[in-house]
């Protein structure tokens, strides 16, 4: 049995929060679709549940053959689960053996390390100059110089919303042929193709995508790795049979087929709200530095003023965001990683912001 330490749960509940509905609360941590669920997805779901008493089918057929046309991949690609929070388990399972050296660039998605370390692998943590970008020459210098069976790269990155150059994954993956590369594509926008590609390519590249952000399904647990049918092969050894339920399957596949134009609109809202919410601080705390891409998500660097302290303030005026420093490799650094919501909840969390600040200013001026 493995003792836990603090990178042993995720940086949400490191920070002492929960997403359990919390009175007033809102919550800004999740990074999820602030627009809900595809219209499409709902009507496809509520029509399964007069068969619930049946079990879902083994292989998802139906979400299979969808996303394998989505990809423009072969259906023995894929590989489903409960979120990817259940894929990134099956895959160390599946993929690593107890004591295997695994790389992890740091910031990042804690759960690599989470479920690395229950499987008593040994985490090889490579950080950037700066936290603010993945570094592929850092993580070449790494594999050149230790013997590691197995990479994790998350690209955008959570938290830090850096993105990795396709081309510096696919030198990666081409240089280091024995090692198995594991890209996270949970926050990316998902008509774009980023790193899939390279699985048709290179035999030991994986790609994790997930239905929890634009596709607005996080509620339905459904995640997905596209790798090479051998390699998914020792994954659907292991993987529960039932693992996604035939609600989910139903919601995914009307997500992909029924509902695009709920992803474009969800991504021109996204954008704009992105556009709102940055130019909005850039005013109110032009000291604080802004890092974000695509996604649903700001990183803000907030120089000066405890990133702890101005969580906690936040939360007591019912908003909610995870304070930077519970992430490994940032934990000396003052930030807030924001997830966006819809015009009124990020205006709640500007007017939370500019309160917090005005409590939080008055106590750095105090001090002598
Ligand atoms: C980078 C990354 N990977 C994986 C996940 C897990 O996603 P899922 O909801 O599919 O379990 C998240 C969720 O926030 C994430 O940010």
């Amino acid at each position: 049995m493995l003792v836990p330490d603090r990178y042993e749960t995720d940086a949400l509940v490191a920070s002492g929060l929960s997403n359990e509905a919390d009175g007033d609360i809102l919550d800004l941590a999740l990074n999820i679709n602030p627009f809900g669920p595809p219209p499409g997805s709902v009507r496809a779901a509520a029509s399964t549940l007069s068969h619930v008493h049946e079990y879902p089918p083994v292989d998802a057929t139906e979400l299979r053959r969808a996303v394998a046309k989505w990809h423009g991949v072969a259906s023995e690609c894929l590989s489903f689960g409960c979120g990817l929070d259940e894929v990134i388990k099956l895959l160390v399972h599946a993929w690593t053996n107890p004591g295997d050296r695994v790389l992890v660039h740091v910031p990042t998605f804690p759960r690599y390390e989470l479920e690395l370390r229950a499987h008593g692998a040994h985490l090889v943590f490579v950080t950037s100059p700066t936290p603010w970008e993945t570094d592929c020459s850092a993580i070449g210098k790494t594999l050149r110089a230790r013997r590691v069976t197995t990479a994790f790269l998350c690209t955008p990155n959570n938290p830090t919303a850096a993105r990795i150059d396709i081309g510096s994954v696919e030198e990666l993956a081409s240089e280091f042929p024995h090692v198995q590369f594991i890209v996270d594509e949970a926050m990316i926008y998902p008509t774009q193709q980023g790193a899939v590609p390279l699985v048709g390519r290179f035999s030991n590249m994986a790609v994790l995508r997930t239905f929890s952000k634009y596709f607005g399904l996080a509620g339905l647990r459904i995640g997905y790795v596209v790798a090479d049918p051998a390699r998914i092969s020792l994954v659907e050894t292991i993987r529960p049979p039932f693992n996604v339920s035939q609600v989910g399957i139903a919601a995914a596949v009307a997500a992909l087929e029924e509902d695009q134009d709920f992803l474009r609109e969800s991504h021109d809202a996204i954008a704009a709200e992105l556009e709102f919410v940055v130019s909005s601080l850039r005013s109110m705390m032009p000291s604080w530095v802004l890092h974000h891409g695509e996604s649903n998500m700001i990183m803000v660097e907030t120089p000066g003023v405890s990133s702890t302290a101005m969580a906690g303030e936040l939360l007591r005026r019912g908003v909610r965001v995870v304070d930077g420093r519970t992430f490994r490799g940032l934990e000396t650094t003052d930030s807030l990683r924001v997830s966006l919501g819809d015009r009124t909840a990020n205006s709640r969390f500007l007017g939370a912001l500019a309160q917090a600040w005005s409590v939080l200013r008055e106590r750095v001026e105090e001090v002598p």
